[in-house]
């Protein structure tokens, strides 16, 4: 069940995409569209597109698209029912709340009070007479008691029932304990899952406390617990600390690995510190991130994992638009112990000096050979040479080059040479790639996700003309009568031409706007689907496509399994077999 079709129309009515849009990414008119930066992927160039009469934005660089529901749900992190709630409230408009909606919204409510409640508990119980020896601990890590506030780290007690107890008596269920990943169980009943740990409450960027890292007080393993998955938490998705750095004065974000490391920047000053959660960066991180800053500062502990995790980062980091800077943390494991050993000045001081990503990487490079050895200064200077011609602008080549024709002992002239051979060998690789692509167009045309992939590439062409066609033109649905759903090669096709047809048989709006019971990559593909086309719009060209898409379906048809076994089976009947 969904919200009612004339209430979701109205709501999108009421809400023209422009506007909403508008209010995160500032808009530029240019013909029928409007353009600006792409809110979702960090950008130098406007690709993002708003068309206000087909009520949909659509980014030519990520591909991201659909209507005003689904922007609200990208650009605030939204489910559909709250982002349908949002545009509501904005239009001023009553929603009618459906039970299934409802109830999950409500659950997600419970949950949010219940993970506060129990943030609450944990710092209240650092100050208790059982967290005396978890304050001495935080004192010895030279955590400020107004720091401890303002993160509202806390401790959970040794005990098995101390938190469930305190949360039932707020009226919280096994079930709510369960679903919020506090407590573990054991025939059949539930028990405290932190025990004896520090805990540090993780908060998403609006504030709502969705999880805990817990530490333990000693060297014992595992070092850390973590929330895992549930229906408000996902570490992929959330940066430790961010709530509180979104709201810097400084241009710059710094990024640590741990949570200890957050927390101690904070408290020196450096108010933009965030981790990524015990968990690799991912791309939804970097995209979170570009939202608040242009540049970062990987800061990770001086260790070879620390170092890899950097390198892992870094190509992340600039896909998603970021300008990347490292800091090399020396003569302490990671920043909260340098900040403890030497204070903030002098760790301004390696901020200062953090070097952009190119001359990190090529310091690397240089570590890993032996410059004694022609042999391996050779593979240095190639190495450094290819790394070197990655670099978008000639000055910067130069300057790099420089460096490295000085550290391989050669002329700057030779190695010029190189990094124009390894310039050529890059363009030449692109091209080829490009001609691949050119000359596979249905590779081309295959969509980027896997579950959407097109099993009939033929009908699949003709099935996406006839969805922006009667997008353009809804009265084509009354000339396609005859074509159905099941026709289609592509399930998600067939979904969304079935959606649009019965809404032009019940006489209700006709847009890419209203789609249900779509992923937001699938609503992105089908919007790019609409942008794209560019043939006629009319009977013939609709008659034209529904004739390919029967064609191939019949064709389809004969290849089943089951006809297969008509037909066998006919056969044997006709040579007198009995089956
Ligand atoms: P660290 O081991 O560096 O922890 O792991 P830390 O927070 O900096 O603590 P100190 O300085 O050693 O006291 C970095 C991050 O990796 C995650 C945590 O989020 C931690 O903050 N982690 C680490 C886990 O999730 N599980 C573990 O067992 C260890
Ligand atoms: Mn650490």
């Amino acid at each position: 069940m969904a919200f009612p079709p004339s209430f979701i129309d109205e709501l999108i009515a009421r809400n023209p995409i422009e506007d909403v849009v508008g209010q995160y990414v500032s808009l530029k008119r240019s013909g029928s569209n409007l353009f600006g930066l792409c809110p979702f992927h960090g950008e130098k160039t406007a690709s993002f597109s708003v068309a206000p009469d087909k009520g949909i934005y659509y980014c030519f660089g990520c591909h991201k698209g659909g209507g005003v529901v689904n922007f609200m749900m990208e650009v605030e992190g939204l489910s559909y029912p709250d982002a349908v709630r949002a545009l509501a409230k904005r239009a001023g408009m009553e929603v009618p709340e459906d039970e299934q909606y409802q109830s999950r919204y409500r659950k997600q409510e419970r949950l949010w009070a219940l993970m506060k409640e129990a943030g609450r508990f944990y710092h209240s119980q650092l100050y208790a007479p059982v967290g005396a020896e978890c304050l001495a601990y935080v004192q010895k890590r030279g955590l400020s008691k107004s720091i401890v506030t303002r993160f509202g780290i806390g401790f959970a007690p040794n005990s098995w029932n101390a938190l469930v107890d305190a949360m039932k008596k707020k009226g919280y269920t096994d079930e709510e304990l369960k679903d919020a990943d506090l407590v573990g169980e054991k025939n059949g009943r539930i028990y405290d899952r932190f025990r004896n740990r520090l805990m540090f409450p993780i908060f998403d960027v609006r504030g709502n406390v969705i999880g805990f890292g817990g530490r333990v007080l000693d060297d014992s393993k595992p070092k850390y617990l973590n929330t895992s998955e549930t229906l408000i938490f996902n570490k992929r998705k959330n940066l430790f600390g961010l709530n509180f750095a979104k709201k810097t004065k400084l241009d710059y974000m710094i990024l640590v690995e741990g949570n200890i490391d957050v927390v101690a920047l904070h408290q020196y000053g450096f108010d933009c510190a965030v981790a990524s959660l015990g968990t690799s960066l991912t791309e939804e991180h970097a995209a979170l991130l570009s939202r608040y800053t242009e540049q970062v500062v990987l800061t990770y502990d001086s260790d070879e994992a620390g170092q890899r995790a950097a390198q892992r980062a870094i190509p992340m980091l600039e896909k998603a638009g970021i300008q990347v800077k490292v800091l090399q943390i020396r003569d302490a494991k990671d920043p909260d112990e340098y900040l403890k050993k030497f204070g903030a000045d002098k760790f301004k001081l390696l901020l200062e000096e953090s070097s952009n990503r190119v001359e990190y990487q090529l310091n690397a490079v240089a570590r890993k050979y032996e410059m004694k050895d022609d042999e391996q200064r050779i593979r240095f200077i190639h190495e450094a040479a290819e790394l070197i011609s990655t670099l978008g602008s000639a000055v910067q080549r130069e300057i790099y080059g420089h460096r490295v024709a000085e550290t391989g002992k050669i002329s700057f002239e030779a190695m010029k040479l190189e990094i124009d051979k390894a310039f050529k060998r890059r363009i030449a690789r692109e091209k080829k790639k490009q001609e691949k692509i050119d000359l596979a167009p249905a590779q081309a045309m295959q969509p980027k996700s896997r579950s959407i992939r097109y099993v009939n590439m033929k009908s699949a062409m003709a099935e996406e003309t006839v969805i922006a066609m009667v997008l353009k033109e809804p009265a084509l649905l009354d000339q396609a009568k005859e074509l159905k759903p099941a026709a289609f090669s592509s399930a998600l096709l067939g979904k969304v031409y079935g959606q649009l047809k019965q809404r032009h048989e019940q006489g209700l709006e006709v847009s890419l706007a209203v789609l249900e019971d779509c992923t937001a990559e699938e609503i992105s593909h089908v919007t790019g689907v609409l942008q794209r086309q560019q043939g006629p719009v009319n009977e013939a060209a609709l008659a034209d496509c529904i004739r390919t898409i029967r064609a191939e379906h019949q064709l389809a048809g004969v290849s089943t399994e089951d006809d297969l076994l008509a037909l066998r089976n006919q056969l044997k009947e006709r040579k007198g077999i009995k089956a």
